[in-house]
């Protein structure tokens, strides 16, 4: 049992939140700017999401001043950066919320438009999404 392979103990648990591993170089990082190109594009998906009425009331009470330093940590550890993600689970922080699909497209967009504003290319925008898009099923339906 002690032995059990962590896919078999996931397909049995039907739910696994083990995490990704990180990529194995900075070459993402250094496409979004590296540590001040993220905080920029936090930045603007924090501003996109408070001007958004489809989602900025799940946001209501949430300290902004953590979700932005804990964002900032996220992004730069998924896209290989030099950073620890020192924030609750996905799981952990969005259970409770009842988020939709609708809602996380919401803020995916919002997404997509912050990088677009900070000019990352696309081809960048689309590995960052893709390093967030395993995230959805612990996001969505809690
Ligand atoms: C790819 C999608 C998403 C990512 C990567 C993400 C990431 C995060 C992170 C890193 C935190 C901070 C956890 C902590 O405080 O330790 C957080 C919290 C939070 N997220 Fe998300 N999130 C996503 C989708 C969403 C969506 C769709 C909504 C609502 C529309 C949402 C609403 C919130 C709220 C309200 C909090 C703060 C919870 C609290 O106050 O404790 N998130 N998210």
């Amino acid at each position: 049992m002690r032995l059990l392979p962590i896919a078999v103990l996931c397909l049995g648990l039907g739910a696994c939140a083990a995490p990704e591993k990180p990529p194995a170089d900075d070459d993402l990082y250094q496409a979004l700017g590296g540590q001040a190109g993220i905080a920029r594009i936090v930045e603007g998906l924090l501003i996109n999401i408070s001007e958004n009425p489809r989602i900025v009331h799940h946001f209501q009470d949430t300290d902004i001043d953590r979700l932005h330093d804990m964002l900032i940590e996220q992004f730069c550890f998924e896209a290989g950066g030099p950073c620890e993600y020192t924030g609750d689970s996905m799981a952990e922080s969005h259970t409770g919320m009842d988020l939709t699909e609708s809602d996380f497209n919401a803020l995916v967009e919002d997404l997509i438009a912050a990088m677009q504003e900070q000019g990352v290319p696309v081809a960048a925008q689309n590995r960052l999404l893709a390093r967030l898009a395993p995230m959805r099923s612990d996001i969505i339906y809690r």
